[in-house]
């Protein structure tokens, strides 16, 4: 029996956050220059929304360009861009196909004005979708993110729209980017590295984590399937114990 027909459908994470790593060592043990390992990502990238649109998951949240990536090689921040624009433009009609939404968190001014525009139209177009929404996180990082919200907060106390004493937990999650979306119960991260690398750290409280030794352009459905396979066997207990569970 293949993953895909191990999965419970009753309990589906309904959000996945995914760090896509690996692309460069992938393209350098073939002798090939980092860009080719960028390139075959988004064949992966493909491929992996088309498994959480099939399978139903409703929320696929990955990381494609963080802000420490800006000082990277100046030549690879530009492929990775133009990497990004191109990818928005040739795939918004396999969005639609798939009735997949495409959002985006981060510094979004940040990006250059081509990629602001191009992403926008995307948006625009893929709007109305309702069976998964694709957000890309990119010049993103938590800390930015956080920060952006305190001063948000910090201004409406000023200008005395809220009071202090007001600011929960959930008032203060509501001036995150994530605004719109239940916190990731999975987090998925390729190639052997086990770090969060400042990727939503205020929704993945409690998020399950899942490391696969797969570089992101070897990985496919399968090993989705097989991830989420995983985190079904898992007990989250939220700080509680087994016996208060049920
Ligand atoms: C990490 O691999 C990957 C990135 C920084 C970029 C991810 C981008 C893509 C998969 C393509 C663009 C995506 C979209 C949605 C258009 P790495 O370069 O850090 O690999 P390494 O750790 O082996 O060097």
């Amino acid at each position: 029996m293949g993953f895909k027909e191990q999965i419970d459908k009753s309990r589906l994470p309904e959000h996945i956050a995914i760090i896509m790593d690996g692309n460069g060592r992938w393209a350098k043990n073939q002798g090939k220059f980092r860009s080719f390992g960028h390139e075959s990502g988004v064949l992966s990238v493909k491929d992996i929304v088309e498994g959480c649109a099939d399978i139903g998951v409703k929320y696929l949240t990955i990381y494609a360009f963080s802000t420490e990536n800006w000082n990277r090689p100046i030549e690879e921040v530009n492929a990775l861009m133009e990497l990004l624009i191109a990818t928005i433009n040739n795939e918004t009609d396999t969005l639609n196909k798939n009735n997949v939404r495409l959002n985006a968190i981060g510094d979004i001014a940040s990006l250059p004005q081509k990629c602001i525009d191009d992403l926008k139209s995307a948006m625009e177009e893929t709007s109305k979708n309702t069976s998964c929404t694709l957000t890309l996180a990119l010049s993103y990082s938590a800390r930015w993110e956080i920060v952006e919200a305190a001063k948000k907060l910090a201004r409406q106390a000023l200008d005395q729209k809220i009071n202090i004493d007001e600011i929960t937990e959930k008032v203060f999650s509501s001036q995150l980017t994530t605004v719109d979306m239940p916190d990731p119960e999975l987090m998925i991260r390729t190639s052997g590295e086990h770090r969060i690398s400042n990727y939503l750290l205020w929704q993945m409280a409690y998020t399950e984590f899942y490391f696969t030794e797969t570089l992101w352009p070897d990985f496919r459905k399968e090993d989705l399937f097989e991830a989420i396979v995983d985190y079904q066997k898992r007990e989250r207990r939220f700080g509680k114990i087994s016996e208060q569970l049920n």
